[in-house]
């Protein structure tokens, strides 16, 4: 039966051109490139210059993924950014991305899932475009979380960096197996009773203040393992593969060690990981396509690649997308 299916047409990314290394971040806090390197894989991280937003970096991401694409800007009707730093309260990032891009016609939202909005905002473009309601979309993950850190803090400010990436989808008919190209599955979970654990401590409707990143690392650590493992265990499980058949894993950045313990748990070589980390950090819901990018730009994405996602954030929120390339 011919089902329709998202398939992945293009993929971009930008990063700002400003790059933070270890030992800059040790001239602001106490700490060293050896601590950061040990326990976390990061290396330095990009960080957006003054005035510039998320929907800027959002944009050029945006416009390499259309070029790649083949797709004209003018032919997208769907535009979903994934960001927790929006550039303002409203309008939603997305719609300036769209007007940027010179789009005036189909939808544009955001999507807050924090580091797994680009999980969720493919899931949600991929419902849209399989309905038949959307054709051709932007799914985009952009960030500036530089701007909501709080830069005395050592626990939490080397952790993270400003990027964007994206990918064009487009609505085909497919033979509606697994064999397929596009979209395969995808599951999105949530947990409120964790927002403690890691949260801004601000926003229009509490504070009237944009506020600052806080989280309780090691927590967040415990539950990240266990939460991405399940959602991953329920994916394979649910489309019958096993972990030796992904040819790809495209995990959220936010600790070498989550990745290499997610790796021991799945039994999969390091080959099969994207890491990209140890140059971004953790860019939160722009982690995923950045390191999509990363893969497609090495030539380990080919037509027919399996590839799965995953991503755990603020919320909890949590979740994984099948795709084949
Ligand atoms: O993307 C959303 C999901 N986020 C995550 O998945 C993040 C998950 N958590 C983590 O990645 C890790 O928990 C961290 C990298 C944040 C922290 O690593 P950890 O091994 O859990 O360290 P810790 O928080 O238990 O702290 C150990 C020690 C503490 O010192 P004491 O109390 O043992 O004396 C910290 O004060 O390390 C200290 N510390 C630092 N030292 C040097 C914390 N941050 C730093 C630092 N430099 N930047």
């Amino acid at each position: 039966m011919a089902v329709n299916r998202s398939v992945i047409r293009g993929v971009g990314a930008y990063v700002p051109k400003r790059v933070m290394t270890n030992a800059d971040m040790a001239k602001i806090v106490d700490t060293t490139d050896d601590w950061i390197v040990e326990r976390t894989g990061i290396h330095s991280r990009h960080i957006a210059e003054e005035g510039e937003k998320t929907s800027d970096l959002g944009i050029a991401a945006c416009r390499q993924a259309l070029v790649r694409s083949g797709i004209d800007p003018l032919d997208i009707d769907l535009v979903i950014c994934a960001t927790a730093t929006p550039d303002r309260t409203f309008p939603a990032t997305a719609t300036r991305i769209q007007a940027g891009l010179g789009i005036n016609r189909g939808a544009a939202f955001d999507v807050q899932a924090v580091c797994s909005g680009f999980v969720y905002a493919l899931t949600v473009a991929d419902s849209l475009l399989r309905t038949g309601q959307f054709r051709r979309a932007l799914v985009v993950g952009a960030e500036t979380f530089s701007r909501i850190l709080d830069w005395s803090d050592r626990g939490t400010c080397v952790l993270f960096g400003d990027g964007a990436g994206a990918v064009v989808l487009e609505a085909q008919p497919t033979h509606g197996t697994r064999e397929d190209r596009g979209i395969l599955f995808s599951r999105i979970r949530s947990d409120g009773r964790f927002e403690d654990l890691l949260y801004v401590d601000g926003g229009p409707g509490s504070t009237k203040t944009t506020g600052h990143l806080r989280m309780n690392g090691r927590e967040v650590f415990r539950h990240a393992v266990q939460k991405i493992s399940g959602v991953i265990e329920e994916t394979l499980v649910a489309t019958g593969y096993a972990a030796d058949e992904i040819d790809l894993f495209v995990p959220h950045q936010a600790n070498k060690r989550i990745l290499d313990g997610i790796a021991r748990k799945l039994n999969v070589g390091p080959e099969k990981i994207v890491v990209t980390l140890g140059k971004h950090g953790n860019t939160s819901a722009a982690s995923i396509p950045l390191a999509l990018n990363q893969a497609f730009e090495e030539r380990r994405l080919k037509e027919g690649s399996l590839v799965l996602m995953e991503a755990m954030g603020g919320g909890f929120t949590w979740g994984a997308v099948l795709a084949r390339w």
